[in-house]
């Protein structure tokens, strides 16, 4: 799970599939990343913390990392929130680069619609708790998908 930042999005989008790929019986390895390396080392952003403790997820273990080319390699699938990101992984991912690895992660929900995750960084509260119904309703999608449910 690929965002700027890997402290509002992405870190969501990981605590949201890793509960639901555990509650499926799915052995995935899920991690999440940013394109930009502002926050290396750093927990989540504070409402998305809270946000997902309230829907009995806690990601306060998480760490910010940045996205590198040998995620590309090391993962089956790869999912960005928005173009941006998208545009941004194929430039750090350069010779690993795989168009049928990465996606958008709303892509599954809305095929070929381009939806993005907006981001949340400079709204509210509500912001949050909006990108969780998205990505929740995503990773569902996600999960059924892998699943043939
Ligand atoms: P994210 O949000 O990509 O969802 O983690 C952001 C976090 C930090 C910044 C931008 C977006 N920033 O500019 O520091």
């Amino acid at each position: 799970m690929v965002c700027l930042g890997n402290i509002c999005r992405s870190p969501l989008a990981e605590g949201i599939l890793r509960q639901k790929a555990a509650a499926a019986g799915l052995d995935w390895q899920i991690d999440s990343a940013g394109t930009a390396g502002y926050h290396v080392g750093e927990q989540p952003h504070k409402l998305s913390q809270k946000v997902a403790l309230v829907n009995g997820v806690d990601i306060s273990g998480q760490r910010c990392r940045q996205f590198t080319a040998d995620d590309l390699l090391a993962y089956d699938r790869i999912f960005v929130m928005d173009l941006e990101n998208l545009a941004e992984v194929k430039r750090i991912g350069a010779d690993n680069w795989d168009e049928h690895k990465v996606s958008l992660v709303l892509e599954p929900l809305h095929p070929g619609a381009g939806k993005e995750v907006p981001d949340p960084w400079y709204g509210t509260e509500k912001d949050y708790h909006h990108v969780w119904e998205m990505l929740s309703e995503a990773c569902d999608k996600i999960i059924k998908e892998a699943t043939n449910r």
